[in-house]
């Protein structure tokens, strides 16, 4: 029988370093883009693709977070006593229903492998989707729709998949190819963050994910991998290696890695170019700030 995927897992316990001071307080996945917080964009990505269950692995101060997904009554009320009801709709579309939603915390920063594995009880055995929030794609059609289409014909291990700048392949999780199909591509290995030089290709793992049980059964082992932490890459890679397929898919659409202040920038910007309420105005004030910079040099 084909397995649908109805649960996702947001591993959102990092502690954001590279935003601070602001996640002194604030959870990296508040931070907005625009006037939406970084995690709703994942939720709705999730939703679109048929997700019912959403998991959140948390850590210590992510409490605005499960505040973020709660209804807020005193605010509805006040939208609704005062007319404003397109505020009131935004408002909703970001309720979550009870049971909808879970939190788990990781209790020690073990690394992604070990962040997936704190919900193994909750996904126990069905295919589940994996979204690291920091990577967001804008695209036509969301990018774990587009991967949970093909799921549907492969029932295999799939992960997102996009080429880098040989300079970047140690940044992530890279696939070694074994036959490239176009926008799907079978593996015969995958490295996390390999040391410059060694990387078996330049298709580098993204934040999307679409994972057999198996791979929860690699990561009972607990082994550390690269960086001293628990990757998922060999957890998955571990599944292959035991006879399941690892499949990497190039999705169409654009990603930005809003886990840096350049990707994060850029993604605000495309995101609000994107908006018939505030194109008009930015691009008014881009122009202008390009023309001077021309004119200054
Ligand atoms: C994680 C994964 C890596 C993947 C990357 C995508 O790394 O471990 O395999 O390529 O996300 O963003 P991180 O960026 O959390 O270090």
């Amino acid at each position: 029988m084909r397995s649908k995927v109805t649960k996702a897992i947001f591993p959102v316990a990092g502690l954001g370093t590279r935003f601070l001071p602001a996640t002194k307080s604030v959870p990296k996945e508040i931070m907005t883009l625009v006037d939406r917080p970084l995690v709703q964009y994942a939720i709705d990505e999730a939703r679109a693709a048929g997700i019912k269950e959403f998991i959140f692995i948390t850590s210590r101060g992510k409490g605005a977070l499960e505040d973020y997904f709660d209804y807020a009554p005193q605010l509805e009320a006040e939208l609704r006593r005062k007319g404003k009801d397109d505020l009131l709709e935004i408002l909703k579309s970001t309720n979550m229903d009870s049971g909808e939603v879970a939190y788990m915390r990781q209790h020690k920063p073990l690394g992604l492998g070990h962040a997936v594995w704190c919900a193994r009880r909750l996904i126990s055995n069905e295919p589940f989707a994996v979204i690291l929030p920091d990577d967001v794609i804008a695209a036509e059609k969301p990018c774990l729709a587009q991967m949970v289409e093909a799921f549907e014909e492969t029932q295999g291990n799939i992960v997102a998949a996009m080429e880098v700048p040989d300079a970047m392949t140690k940044s992530y999780g890279i696939l070694d190819i074994k036959e490239d199909m176009g926008s799907i591509v079978s593996t015969k290995g995958m490295v996390e963050k390999p040391a410059a030089g060694t990387a078996p290709s330049n298709l580098a793992v993204i934040g999307r994910y679409i994972l057999t049980p198996t791979v929860l059964q690699k990561l009972n082992r607990k082994q550390a991998g690269a960086g001293g932490e628990i990757q998922l890459t060999d957890a998955i890679d571990a599944a292959r290696e035991d006879g399941e397929e690892v499949y990497g898919f190039r999705f169409q659409g654009q990603r930005f890695d809003c886990g840096s202040k350049a990707g994060f920038l850029q993604a605000t910007v495309a995101f609000a170019l994107a908006r018939d309420d505030l194109r008009d105005e930015l691009w008014n004030y881009i122009s202008d700030v390009v023309h001077s910079e021309k004119a200054a040099q």
